[in-house]
């Protein structure tokens, strides 16, 4: 690797490394290469973290492919993305430490989110990494960042989830719904966990109380105290008769194929209605940190979050993963072993 200036590193000759990279936006078959590029240099408050496991997410599906178009103004890129290489959520050893980094030292096993993790080496900024749960594997901690931390943000911050509330988890069985499934049993919630047929299993093992198949179990009216939307679109109007009359709604994503908005109509929608009604009505995005990671690993630890991982695959198959993810076809979790 290049000693970066503004670090002190693990002494290594390696300069290059194999990452799976693309020029620009556009479906993931079409644009994702295998190739050699150099290892990033780090900044001052940035790490070098040695990947040995990368999670698949659906935030990275959209910096693929570059859609919505809004979110190439949010700094991945007009024309074209700015950094070739792709992946977020890693799991890995520390290599080399910015200058002013003091929480970390080379060899640290860590996990969180960093720039560019379908490679060997990733960047990230110290302030998003935190020690791996002690009882996971490098690959099940993969799985955990931005899927975690937004079910652990949307029901603590968002949906102030307590002890003996109803909750219902609308997409219970993908990334962050398995997350939020347990998350919210965690916090003593009594959780109805809404997915497909084939997932019913999982939803139940993850820890909800009751299931319903959405191809066949309508929506019950006005029971629940909390309502996370994870995905499926349904209407804000049908999910307030869900509600408790004072209860919660916490529109977490859903996916459309909408080019422009992308499904954000929804959220748009309840956060102006929430002020003129007794129900809250909202949605955020999840902030990625190191605090929250440090909270998901106690919760991991005493075994009350496990991720629920569908299958690992090797770097070379990031496209296939990525077709996988968009077409509903994991169980929770999908992850690239990458050492
Ligand atoms: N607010 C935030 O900060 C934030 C953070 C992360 C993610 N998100 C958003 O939250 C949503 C869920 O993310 P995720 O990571 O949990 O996604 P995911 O892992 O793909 O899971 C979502 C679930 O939706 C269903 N699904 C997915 N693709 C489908 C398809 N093509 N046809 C039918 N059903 C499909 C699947 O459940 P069934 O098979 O049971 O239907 C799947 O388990 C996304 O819209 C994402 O962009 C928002």
């Amino acid at each position: 690797m290049t000693i970066p200036e503004t670090a002190s590193t693990a002494a290594s000759a390696v300069t290059t490394m194999r990452a799976m990279v693309r020029e620009r936006y556009g479906s993931p078959s079409d644009v994702l290469r295998n190739a050699e590029v150099a290892v990033p240099t780090v900044g001052a408050d940035e790490v070098l973290v040695r990947v040995h496991a990368a999670g698949v997410d659906r935030g990275t599906w959209h910096i693929v492919t570059g859609l919505p178009y809004p979110l190439r103004l949010a700094g991945f890129g007009v024309r074209a993305p700015k950094n070739p290489v792709v992946g977020g959520d890693l799991a890995g050893v520390v290599a080399a430490v910015g200058r002013d980094v003091t929480r970390f030292r080379v060899g640290d096993e860590v996990y969180g989110t960093g720039h560019g993790s379908f490679a060997e080496y990733a960047r990230a900024s110290a302030s998003k990494l935190s020690a791996k749960p002690a009882s996971l594997t490098f690959e099940q901690a993969a799985a955990v960042p931005v899927s975690a931390m937004t079910a652990l943000q949307a029901v603590r911050d968002r949906g102030q989830v307590q002890p003996g509330q109803q909750v219902l988890v609308i997409r219970a069985s993908g990334g962050v719904g398995s997350f939020a499934v347990q998350v919210a049993a965690s916090y003593g919630a009594v959780v109805t966990g809404v997915a497909h047929t084939a997932k019913l299993d999982l939803v139940r093992r993850l820890g909800a109380k009751h299931v319903l198949d959405y191809t066949v179990d309508a929506l019950p009216h006005r029971r629940y105290d909390v309502i996370l939307d994870i995905g499926g679109n349904t209407p804000v109007a049908r999910l307030r008769k869900a509600l408790t009359r004072t209860g919660t709604l916490v529109i977490v994503g859903g996916e459309t194929k909408g080019r422009l908005l992308g499904g954000v109509q929804r959220q748009l929608g309840a956060t102006l209605l929430s002020p003129f009604v007794r129900q809250h009505l909202g949605t955020f995005v999840c902030k990625e940190n190191a605090d929250d990671l440090a909270v998901l690993a106690g919760l991991i630890d005493s075994g009350q979050v496990t991720p629920a991982v569908d299958r690992v695959l090797p770097l070379e198959a990031v496209p296939a993963a990525l077709q996988l993810l968009v077409d509903g076809r994991l169980l929770g979790k999908l992850v690239i072993a990458v050492v």
